[in-house]
């Protein structure tokens, strides 16, 4: 708890960047307040950073960047090793942090240290592991290579569902792999980066390095918007909303540069005639209230066999009915607080739309009486093709429909502007199979008997379609964040050309 303790006793005027182990002065730029939405009070207020301030942290991340990419992977795994060993500290403060802040469970809120955790790890194996591929050359003596090498400053902006894992997942690859880090967290969540930044630096004092982590904190989106254009950053990754992805892809590809975006989801879950539904209710339950509905891989539409469709629906609602709402720092409460006032705006607003469009509330419906901002867990019947099921709401909206072949319910799982997670529940190979095959999920992320959100770091993650097609964590998504070299090497004491092309008079 010390972390925690310290950060919401002395709850206020904390510097607005940090770059080199220490905070900026400035107050130029006035303070903005981050929000505990389980009460609705301000827990801390922060100095945004100037514009000053944001040209010296992108300078000095550049020239960080000059010596850092000199320093052996493994060598910087090893630092990466010691991020990691902090943060197991301070999981318990942190976690709490996170809940405090964002309003995820507690349980969620140590989940979220844990994955970074698990990438700090990652990423000290990945760190001995850049592997380049060689190849045989079809001149004689000549050796063919490829290398990876970093690409320079690295720009994360985050989001508030994830306010730290996701800064994990980019910044421990980005880092090993030789780049430098610049990160922008969302106003939302500003208290969860520092206390992250505060972490880096001591490691990074004591390492006597500068440079390497740094973050600017403020709500002002003209600092973010020449963010994403600043020539200066090699690769924006980019975690938000599928509009304003399309905006950060744009700008960033009209100056060639590079960009990762994982953005909207609308992820389904089929659970066919055979599925074991003691598996499948708690998985539906995890998916569509976990984080009170704020995660990218919630599950937001349920596709269940008309057959089996009555009893699981009757399980739900008796699952539904238990569900614990209250502070999320209680380890008793499952359902925490949407984000703001604004996400309570937009749960009304959608069930009203699924209300217009003929949908049954089942369960739920109605924002809680505050402080703080509850909503009910709710769960609908609806149909696939309405414009309000299409769309991603963030807020615990599970809508449920009937299907009479497997196919028909791929068809409708992909019937989506969005392809980032999918699930089926099944007890026949057959269908796992087929759901897994070409004809099946169109998702970056395809599950058998588990949910659409919760994914382990090992594996690649991201989306299709109009979730931008990045992939972060795990598997070989390091590959975004070097550019390959490829080597040819004539040790021969000839000049043959290839493809046979003779130039000799
Ligand atoms: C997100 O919501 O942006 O798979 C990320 C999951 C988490 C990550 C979600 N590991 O649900």
């Amino acid at each position: 708890m010390n972390l925690l303790k310290t950060l919401t006793l002395s709850a206020n005027n904390f510097g607005a960047c940090s770059g080199e182990n220490n905070w900026s002065n400035t107050t130029s730029e006035g303070q903005f307040d981050s929000y505990n939405p389980a009460n609705e009070t301000a827990i801390a207020s922060i100095y945004r950073c100037s514009k000053q301030d944001y040209d010296h942290t992108i300078a000095q991340a550049e020239k960080a960047f000059l010596s850092w990419r000199t320093i052996p992977a493994p060598k910087r795994g090893e630092i990466i090793r010691l991020i990691g060993d902090e943060l197991r500290l301070h999981k318990d403060s942190l976690g709490n942090l996170v809940s405090l802040e964002m309003g995820k469970s507690k349980q969620e809120g140590l989940g979220e240290v844990q994955e970074m955790i698990d990438m700090a790890d990652f990423a000290v194996g990945l760190s001995r592991m850049l592997y380049g591929k060689t190849m045989h050359s079809e001149r004689p003596e000549h050796r063919m290579y490829e290398q990876w090498h970093p690409l320079g400053v690295v720009g994360v902006i985050s989001a508030f569902n994830f306010p730290v894992a996701v800064w994990a997942w980019n910044a421990f690859i980005a880092a090993v792999t030789g780049n430098t880090v610049v990160w922008k967290p969302s106003p939302k969540a500003p208290l969860c980066a520092l206390a992250v930044q505060h972490i880096c630096n001591k490691i990074m004092a004591k390492q006597k390095l500068t440079g390497i982590f740094s973050v600017f904190i403020t709500d002002n989106n003209e600092l973010a918007t020449q963010f994403v254009s600043d020539k200066r950053i090699a690769l924006v990754s980019f975690t938000g909303s599928s509009s304003v992805g399309k905006q950060v892809s744009e700008t960033v590809a009209n100056r060639l540069g590079r960009s990762l975006l994982e953005l909207s989801g609308n992820n389904a879950m089929i659970i066919d005639e055979t599925a074991d539904l003691k598996l499948a209710v708690p998985a539906i339950v995890f998916g569509a209230i976990g984080t009170a509905g704020q995660r990218c891989t919630t599950t937001r539409r349920l596709i269940v066999h008309e057959n089996i469709y009555s009893k699981l629906v009757a399980a739900l609602i008796n699952a539904y009915q238990k569900i614990t709402i209250g502070d999320p720092l209680n380890e008793k409460n499952l359902l925490g607080p949407l984000i703001d006032k604004a996400a309570v705006e937009h749960y009304v607003k959608t069930l009203a739309d699924i209300k217009q469009a003929g949908g049954k509330i089942l369960f739920g419906g109605q924002p809680l009486k505050g402080p703080g901002y509850y909503v009910e867990p709710t769960l609908v019947e609806a149909q696939n093709e309405w414009d309000v099921v299409q769309r991603e709401t963030f807020a615990p909206i599970l809508y449920i429909m009937k299907y009479k072949t497997l196919e028909e319910a791929i068809h409708m799982q992909n019937h989506s502007q969005y392809g980032l997670s999918s699930a089926l529940f099944t007890n026949q190979l057959q269908h796992a199979e087929l759901f897994l095959s070409a004809r099946g999920s169109d998702c970056g992320i395809a599950n058998i008997n588990i949910g659409t959100s919760g994914a382990e770091i090992g594996g690649a993650f991201g989306g299709e379609k109009q979730t931008g097609g990045g992939r972060e964590a795990g598997s070989d998504a390091w590959k975004a964040y070097m550019r390959r070299q490829t080597n040819t090497i004539n040790w021969s004491h000839a000049l043959p050309l290839a493809q046979g092309i003779k130039f000799t008079e």
